[in-house]
C-alpha cells in the first residue's frame, strides 16, 4: 500500500497526519506486483456509491462533483491553493484514456497521483476539467518545445510547478542543454522532493508573489533566455500579486523573457463558481478579458499568441465558449496566453 512514513509510524492513505518536519517525510513507492494498489479511478467512472455525485452548474454545463466528506486529512498534507495541484495531475494521469488520439502521455503522473493519497472530493475528476488540464498541458508543452528549439541553452522555469513532470515528459523532445527550474510553496516543494527524488528540475521553495522570490535562482538564469510557465497559477493571484509577478519576471529575467500561462475571463474568475473553490477552498482572485489585457497588467509585456483550450474539450464546451464570446463581444472564457517582455521605453 502506498504510505507516507513519518518518523517511526506508517500512515495509510486517508488517515490524518499530525506531525511533519522537513526531513522525515518519506513516501513508499508502490511495487508492480498483483497485491499492489489499484490504479486511480478513471475520470467519469468514480464509484458513485462510495462518492455520491452532486451537480454543480458552471458555464451553463453541469459538472458532477463527489459529495463525500471526511474528517481524515489525506496523506499529501496539502490544503487550499497548494491542493489545487491534484486536479491537473489527475487529468495527466488519465490522459491515455481521455485523449487516446493525441501523442500526450505522462506515465509518471499516475504513480504520483496514487502516492498523494488524494480523495475525490478535493480533486475535480469530471471529464471537462480532466480533459481541459491535458489540453492546457499540450499547449504549454508545444510552447516549451518551440522555445527549446530556438534557445537550446535557455531556462524553463515553472512557477507553481506542483507535481508537473514536463521536464521528464519532454526529455526526448528538448535538448539536454536546457535548464529546468521550478518554484512553488514550501509544502509543495517538500512533497515533490519526497515523491520525485530523481527530479531533473532544480526546485525553489518560495511564494512568487513575495519580494525576493527570484533571488536564489538568478544565478541559473543570468544572461540566458528564460521561459516562465505559469500553469494553473495566475488566477489565484490578487490583481496586485499578478502585477508584481509579471513585473518581477521582467526585472529578474530581462527583456526577451517569455511567459506562458492560462487565465480566465474576469466574469468567470471572480464569480466564485468554479468547482475548484468548493473542492479545495482556493479562490480565483484575478482574470483578464483577453491576452492583450493580461499583458497590459504590468508594463513591458506584450502578447505573442493566444491558444484556445476550452474549445478543445468537447463540442458542448466549444458551443458554450462561442456563446460566451458573443455575450462578451469577442472574449474567450479561458485560454493560454504567450507573452514576451520588451525593453521599457
Ligand atoms: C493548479 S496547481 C498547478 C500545478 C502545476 N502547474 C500543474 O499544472 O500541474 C497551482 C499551483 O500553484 C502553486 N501556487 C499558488 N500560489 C503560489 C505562489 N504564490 N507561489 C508559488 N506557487 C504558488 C500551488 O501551490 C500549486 O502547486
Amino acid at each position: 500500500m502506498t504510505a507516507v512514513t513519518e518518523g517511526r509510524g506508517e500512515v495509510p492513505i486517508g488517515h490524518r497526519r499530525t506531525h511533519r518536519t522537513q526531513h522525515d517525510l518519506r513516501v513508499d513507492v508502490p511495487h508492480s506486483g498483483p497485491e499492489q494498489p489499484t490504479a486511480p479511478e478513471r475520470p467519469g467512472i468514480i464509484d458513485s456509491h462510495k462518492h455520491p455525485l452532486t451537480p454543480v452548474w458552471y458555464l451553463g454545463l453541469p459538472k458532477f462533483i463527489p459529495a463525500e466528506s471526511s474528517d481524515d486529512a489525506p496523506v499529501h498534507g496539502l490544503s487550499g491553493v497548494s491542493a489545487t495541484l491534484l486536479t491537473p495531475l489527475y487529468g495527466r494521469a488519465h490522459a491515455t484514456d481521455l485523449l487516446p488520439g493525441t501523442a500526450f502521455r505522462d506515465p509518471i503522473a499516475a504513480r504520483l497521483l496514487a502516492q498523494t493519497g488524494y480523495r475525490p472530493p478535493e480533486v475535480l475528476t469530471d471529464r471537462g476539467n480532466a480533459v481541459g488540464s491535458v489540453h492546457r498541458a499540450i499547449a504549454l508543452d508545444a510552447i516549451t518545445t518551440a522555445f527549446a528549439a530556438r534557445c537550446p541553452q535557455g531556462v524553463v522555469l515553472s512557477a507553481g510547478i506542483g507535481l508537473d513532470t514536463r521536464a521528464q515528459r519532454l526529455r526526448e523532445h528538448t535538448p539536454a542543454s536546457l535548464t529546468w527550474l521550478g518554484a512553488d510553496l514550501p509544502e509543495v516543494i517538500q512533497l515533490r522532493r519526497a515523491l520525485l527524488p530523481e527530479d531533473p528540475v532544480t526546485l525553489f521553495a518560495a511564494s512568487v508573489t513575495e519580494p525576493g522570490w527570484y533571488d536564489a535562482l538568478t544565478t541559473e538564469t543570468s544572461d540566458r533566455p528564460v521561459l516562465v510557465i505559469a500553469e494553473g497559477l495566475l488566477m489565484y493571484f490578487e490583481p496586485d500579486g499578478l502585477r508584481f509577478f509579471l513585473d518581477s519576471c521582467r526585472t529578474a529575467f530581462g527583456p526577451g523573457a517569455e511567459l506562458a500561462g492560462d487565465y480566465f475571463h474576469p466574469r468567470l474568475a471572480l464569480s466564485d463558481r468554479h468547482p475548484i473553490v468548493r473542492a479545495t477552498g482556493a479562490r480565483f482572485r484575478s482574470g483578464a478579458a483577453n491576452g492583450h489585457r493580461l499583458a497590459a497588467t504590468a508594463p513591458g509585456w506584450h502578447l505573442v499568441a493566444e491558444h484556445p483550450v476550452m474549445e478543445r474539450i468537447s463540442p458542448l464546451h466549444r458551443a458554450a465558449a462561442g456563446i460566451f464570446r458573443l455575450i462578451t463581444l469577442g472574449s474567450r472564457p479561458y485560454a493560454v496566453a504567450h507573452l514576451k517582455a520588451g525593453a521599457l521605453v
